[in-house]
């Protein structure tokens, strides 16, 4: 277990008097809830956010959806969190589009994280970085975000603690959008999902065989449950009417606010 023991916290100062600390953590360690995107992407972390895009498809739609609904419920110096945040690109395109809102990028992998400060220092302290899993307890805010991040919590219970985690986090009228791959059990229209999933790559110019080949690498640590069970798990932790807000193909944003409207 990653534990608050394998990191050396720096506070970089308080902000507007909001009543909250912002610390960077620098990982010493990271045990058992370190990720390295470059083995399981099998990508240089400096190639990664052209890469995504080859094996993403909806990738830069999903990102608008989520601007679309933040463009809704965000107070004007609203706080996000940004889960498994990566190199940064979501928190970047938040902060691009709301001037006064702050935004922690949350991840375990410190390669993705040093792209993520490069890209978002001309943000200064809005934007800061947090080295750590987003299985840890959260602080208050106004909206959470993730992409292609949670898929990485094979386990049910584990992801139903983290959705728990994110309705205590969210303040009143907050909201989760969550963008990610969710896969249907049935096992035909499973094959048939996977099969229009690896058309997208082949199209983009990667061979099929490297399509497969990555399939078989991402689902030693990935699992896309079904919508209906996200949407279920969600309901569980507490929110009040969870909803799909885009699903093209495999890939959906979905959240809730924590209470009901
Ligand atoms: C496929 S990348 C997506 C990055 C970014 N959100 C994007 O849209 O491009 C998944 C990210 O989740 C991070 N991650 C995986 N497990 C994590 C965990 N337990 N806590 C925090 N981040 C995690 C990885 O390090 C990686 O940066």
């Amino acid at each position: 277990m990653f534990t608050t023991k394998d990191t050396k916290r720096r506070k970089v100062g308080s902000r507007k008097g909001l009543g909250f600390v912002r610390f960077v953590s620098f990982v010493v360690k990271l045990p058992c809830m370190a990720h390295s995107v470059a083995a399981h992407l099998q990508v240089q972390i400096a190639d990664y956010d052209r890469f995504i895009r080859t094996v993403i498809p909806g990738y830069d739609a999903m990102r608008a959806v989520q601007l679309e609904l933040l463009a809704r419920r965000l107070p004007a110096q609203g706080r996000v969190l940004d889960l498994g945040g990566g190199t940064g690109a979501l928190a970047a395109a938040v902060a691009e589009r709301f001037s006064e809102v702050e935004i922690e990028i949350w991840d375990t992998d410190p390669a993705m994280l040093a792209v993520a400060r490069e890209r978002c220092a001309r943000f200064g302290d809005r934007v800061s970085l947090v080295a750590r899993s987003f299985a840890e307890p959260l602080p208050p805010c106004d909206a959470v975000v993730a992409c292609i991040a949670l898929h990485h919590v094979k386990d049910l219970a584990a992801k139903g603690k983290i959705y728990a985690a994110i309705h205590r986090a969210l303040r009143p009228g907050g909201l989760l959008a969550n963008a990610d791959a969710v896969m249907s059990t049935v096992p035909w229209l499973r094959e048939a999902t996977f099969q229009k999933w690896e058309d997208f790559i082949v199209a983009q110019g990667i061979s099929r065989e490297q399509a497969r080949d990555y399939f078989a690498v991402w689902a030693k640590e990935d699992y896309y449950p079904p919508l209906a069970t996200e949407l279920d798990l969600l309901k569980s932790a507490g929110f009040a009417e969870p909803e799909c807000f885009w699903h093209v193909a495999l890939f959906a944003v979905f959240g809730a606010c924590p209470q009901p409207a």
